[in-house]
């Protein structure tokens, strides 16, 4: 990748036109308002593995805030500052770039945020995370496309190696021991060795028990979004993570098979046309969460900051996981109704029931989600006006009789509005004397 000439040819042969239109009149207010401009960081990274990435990072030499209002007002787009930092986000249309002013941050004590001063790009560069991540490439006119590497990153990039920029980065910030991890395994990397011993020595003194557990999770999450976690997963088990991250979990080759077999499953899901979850992460995260003691699920639900509906899964995935998977299990080996898989799956997210069937045949889990899409697909021709219709008193039994409906009509028992009305009248007359007697109804 070498010379600049190489990097302006990768730019054009990478890039939309739309993006590089918008480097071009990024330059040229850059040289009008006489400030030096880089996009830096893991789009330049990105561009010279040939790896899709729009995520644009602009660092200028000079007020970064002054010239991100220039661009925000020549793109017509929305700007909001953050002062303190020097940086700025601008938004148009749905696009979105982030600039600051070239900066060099020292912490005030390890794992605390930085405090920040203007600088020039060499020392924004060095204040980053590792060599990889730490290239940036001109945009102003007269010297556009200039690859800077002050770190020798491209070596790096092309020996496939992560290696941080200084001896203190992980214990002045934690977090990037699992960024090493995460890059590593997405881009088939090594951590260098020597930064390895670093991040060794960081987990030693205890560093990342400084963290908050929100920023923790937010890394947790990143390398459980990555396309197959699973090797990263096992780096982290390598290097005693879990005791800070998820205390208690044991990373047994079950576990793993579980984890691995994500990938596959979530293809299978998408490839028989059925939705797949939004946020993939949440199986995996479930799936460890599902090895975990009750202790260990009562530390998650303390510590992390996840949504009720989330906690109620662990919890529920805890309780009940077991039985239900072999009530599942039943299912798909007996020839029980769709009936009887609605009221095993009902209180069930999709991405948990997806955590309970990790490692089990993907047939099967095809045809249950399958099923599954039926049931939810299902409605009786039967609504509730209809049910005024019948002058049925408005009340809870409504959602009851509804139900009773869309069971029958899940096993094929019923199949029309005419065979529903019957049925809810025969229903009424059976239940009537019932209530009468026992003062309530008991569709
Ligand atoms: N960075 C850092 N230390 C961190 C987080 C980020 O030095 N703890 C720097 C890196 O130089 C990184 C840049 O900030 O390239 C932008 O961060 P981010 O957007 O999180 O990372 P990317 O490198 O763009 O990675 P990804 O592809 O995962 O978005």
């Amino acid at each position: 990748v070498g010379t600049d000439r190489q990097v302006v040819d990768r730019m054009r042969q990478q890039l939309p036109p739309h993006i590089l239109d918008l480097f071009d009149d990024v330059g040229r207010l850059a040289d009008g308002e006489g400030v030096q401009v880089y996009v830096v960081g893991g789009f330049v990274r990105d561009l010279l593995l040939g790896v899709n990435n729009l995520d644009i990072d602009l660092v200028v030499e000079g007020d970064g805030i002054c010239f991100a209002t220039e661009l925000a007002r020549f793109l017509k787009g929305t700007l909001r500052t953050h002062e303190k930092f020097g940086t700025a986000v601008i938004r148009w249309g749905d696009q979105k770039i982030d600039v600051a002013t070239a900066r060099r941050e020292f912490y005030q004590y390890p794992a605390a945020l930085p405090q920040v001063e203007a600088s020039d790009l060499r020392q924004d560069l060095y204040r980053r995370d590792f060599t990889i991540n730490a290239l940036a490439i001109r945009l102003n006119r007269e010297r556009f496309g200039e690859l800077v590497d002050f770190f020798q990153g491209v070596k790096d990039l092309e020996q496939g190696l992560v290696r941080v920029l200084y001896n203190l980065s992980f214990v002045e910030d934690p977090t990037r021991i699992l960024r090493a991890i995460r890059f590593e395994q997405r881009y088939g990397f090594t951590i260098e060795p020597q930064t390895m011993g670093f991040a060794r020595e960081a987990i030693a003194r205890q560093m990342i028990r400084e963290l908050s557990y929100e920023r923790m999770v937010d890394e947790l999450i990143l390398i459980l979004s990555e396309e197959n976690p699973a090797p990263a997963l096992r780096r982290l088990t390598e290097l005693g993570l879990w005791e800070y991250l998820l205390p208690g979990l044991v990373w047994t080759p079950w576990v793993e098979v579980e984890v691995s077999a994500v990938p596959s499953m979530l293809k299978a899901l998408a490839e028989a046309g059925l939705p797949v979850p939004q946020r993939p992460w949440v199986v995996y995260f479930y799936i460890l969460a599902r090895h975990l003691s009750m202790e260990g699920v009562c530390f998650v639900n303390d510590h992390y900051p996840l949504k009720q509906v989330m906690r109620d899964d662990l919890f529920k995935l805890h309780k009940e996981g077991k039985d239900t998977n072999q009530a599942l299990m039943n299912w798909l080996r007996g020839d029980d109704p769709l009936s009887r898989l609605e009221s095993i799956l009902r209180d069930w997210s999709e991405e948990a029931i997806l955590a309970l069937r990790a490692g089990f045949s993907l047939p099967d889990t095809v045809r249950l989600f399958e099923a599954w899409r039926r049931i939810r697909e299902t409605r009786p021709c039967l609504t509730g006006n209809d049910l005024k219709a019948l002058k049925i008193p408005p009340g809870p039994i409504y959602a009851r009789i509804l139900n009773r409906l869309r069971r029958e009509r899940l096993d094929g028992r019923l199949t029309d509005a005419g065979a529903e009305r019957d049925f809810v009248r025969r229903l009424l007359q059976e239940e009537a004397p019932a209530s009468e007697t026992k003062g309530g109804n008991h569709v």
